[in-house]
């Protein structure tokens, strides 16, 4: 059995490695396999990780298999008028499918209790990612082109309205 809990130091290795193999899987035959090395590398090393860890406006979760190892992540992030953002959702390809990514949506929303809305930003051409978000709610609200997207490339920010309590 699986279940999600709050990533610690521990799990910077493992985080990284899998967001290391997710990346370049999901982004190389958009962003090419260079830039989307160089990127990750920077951005996803352990110490970068460990850094988020230590922020508070940052919360990031993992789902642990029974035998100890990672299958996904996410990290969502509030900025300072409240709003939030999820920043990462990666999960294991063999895992696609199971509903592993919606448990860690489900568990970022329960940590943001009474929060309006929550957004993300998907790189255009990342197709399942999209059709998971639009599966759960979300909607395009904005499309930011290449000069102002993720790594060169086109963008689009989608945002799932909540409920109030
Ligand atoms: C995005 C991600 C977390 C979603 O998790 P998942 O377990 O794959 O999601 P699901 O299978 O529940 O939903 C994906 C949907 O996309 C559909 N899909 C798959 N490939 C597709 C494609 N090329 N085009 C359109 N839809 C596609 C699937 O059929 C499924 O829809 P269904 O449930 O109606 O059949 C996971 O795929 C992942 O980790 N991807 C790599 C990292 C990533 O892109 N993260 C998102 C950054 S915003």
């Amino acid at each position: 059995m699986a279940h999600i809990r709050a990533m610690t130091r521990n799990d910077l290795g493992d985080v990284s490695r899998l967001l290391g193999a997710s990346w370049r899987r999901t982004y190389s035959p958009i962003m090419g396999a260079e830039n989307t090395a160089r990127l990750s590398d920077e951005r996803h090393a352990p110490d970068a990780l460990a850094a988020e860890i230590d922020d508070e406006d940052k919360m990031s979760f993992v789902v642990e298999r029974g035998d100890g190892s990672i299958a996904g992540y996410a990290m969502a992030a509030m900025d300072r008028h409240g709003d939030v953002m999820l920043e990462r959702l990666h999960i294991e390809p063999s895992e696609f499918g199971g509903g592993l990514a919606v448990d860690l949506l489900h568990a970022v929303l329960a940590a943001h209790a009474g929060i309006p809305s929550i957004a993300l930003e998907v790189i255009e051409g990342n197709d399942r990612a999209i059709a998971f978000c639009r599966k759960h709610g979300f909607e395009v609200v904005e499309r930011r082109e290449a000069a102002h997207g993720v790594g060169g490339h086109a963008s689009l920010i989608m945002r799932r309205l909540l409920p109030r309590a």
